[in-house]
């Protein structure tokens, strides 16, 4: 593992639909790898001192991905860690161009029925909050693929151990770097 970290020079950066795993998987990554581990949406709801519900509610959509456009470029400073970002930054076209052109970039796929059955375990995201949650995430998957698809690299992934995932990141990070 020091090895890949010796060779890094840039964050890796993971994105994908809500519940595909970004979080979870992020932390341990950046774990294994001895690399600092940020979440924009921890980041946006700390700065804030509320949630990202709240947010949404109070501000609108559009404000927070102000926000979220403006510290994802501030994270991209140069300091090599694993950022797992909220499912919208990436759709950005700004913020896509700036991930790849100066990160590492990771797209984190689950099958629709996967994100529902995570994503239903908590009512924390807003954009699932009205209407049917799993028709919703399918809308957003078909709008979002060719978008995510940009990715450097694409991790499938489906409901099994996150240290599965964690493992294949590595291995598609190494071949990146070595390309
Ligand atoms: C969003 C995803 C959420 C959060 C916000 C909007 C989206 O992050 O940023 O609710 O537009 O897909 P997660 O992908 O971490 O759930």
């Amino acid at each position: 593992m020091q090895k890949l970290t010796d060779k890094l020079d840039r964050p890796i950066v993971l994105v994908g639909l809500m519940g595909a795993g970004k979080s979870t998987v992020g932390r341990r990554l950046a774990k294994l790898l001895g690399l600092p581990f940020v979440d924009t949406d921890t980041e946006i709801e700390e700065a804030a001192g509320t949630t990202t519900a709240e947010l949404f509610e109070r501000y609108g959509e559009n404000d927070f991905r102000e926000g979220e456009r403006r510290l994802v470029a501030r994270l991209i400073d140069g300091t090599v860690r694993v950022i797992a970002t909220g499912g919208g930054a990436f759709v950005d076209p700004q913020t896509r161009r700036l991930l790849n052109d100066r990160a590492i970039t990771v797209w984190l796929d689950a099958p629709v029925e996967v994100l529902a059955e995570r994503t239903g375990r908590r009512d924390t995201r807003p954009l699932l909050r009205t209407g049917d949650p799993a028709e919703t995430l399918a809308r957003l998957a078909e709008q979002r693929h060719p978008m995510y698809a940009e990715a450097h690299i694409h991790i499938r992934s489906g409901d099994g151990p996150h240290s599965n995932v964690v493992e294949a990141i590595v291995a598609a990070v190494g071949e990146h770097l070595d390309k």
